[in-house]
């Protein structure tokens, strides 16, 4: 599509980040993303991911409170620049399950589309999203390891 899909914030390589820092880059990386954008985020489970959700909605123009969509696997939000969709596949079942959920439409749609476990989705992941992993920084429970683009 030729379209840069990593805005600026998104450049930053491999950080070493507070949760505090944590927060205030993803409010940032909101603040710099326009819809359509598809955003990955990869980790172990408590490395962060929704926390960095969180962060990006706020960033984005979220008002509501995000919160974890483990059972219901989608939450939708409202922004200014766009509609704002949570997916989190932690608890995937199934390909059907991912159909049900209106996986094809949303992914389709001209909005902020955050995905937790997305690996679960397979090859139904669009190529054209934005990565980011998070790690646990070894010996430290304060910081995580953040790797973006
Ligand atoms: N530097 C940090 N960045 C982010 N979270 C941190 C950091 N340090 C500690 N934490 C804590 O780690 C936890 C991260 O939880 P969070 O729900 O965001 O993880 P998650 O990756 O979404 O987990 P899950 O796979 O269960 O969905 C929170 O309790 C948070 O306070
Ligand atoms: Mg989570």
């Amino acid at each position: 599509m030729g379209r840069h899909l990593v805005p600026p914030r998104a450049k930053r390589g491999r950080l070493l980040l507070s949760e505090a820092e944590l927060r205030a880059w993803g409010e940032k990386l909101g603040a710099a993303s326009a819809p359509p954008l598809i955003i990955a985020l990869s980790g172990e489970l408590g490395t962060g991911k929704t926390t960095l959700v969180q962060a990006i909605c706020r960033g984005y123009g979220v008002a509501e409170d995000v919160t974890s969509p483990t059972y219901a696997l989608v939450h939708q939000y409202s922004a200014p620049k766009s509609p704002v969709y949570h997916i989190d596949l932690y608890r995937l079942d199934s390909a059907e399950q991912l159909t049900n959920l209106g996986w094809d439409d949303i992914i389709a749609s001209d909005a902020l589309i955050l995905v937790e476990w997305p690996d679960r989705a397979g090859d139904r992941l669009p190529s054209n999203h934005v990565p980011i992993d998070l790690e646990y920084a070894p010996g430290d429970e304060a910081h995580r390891i953040l790797l973006a683009g």
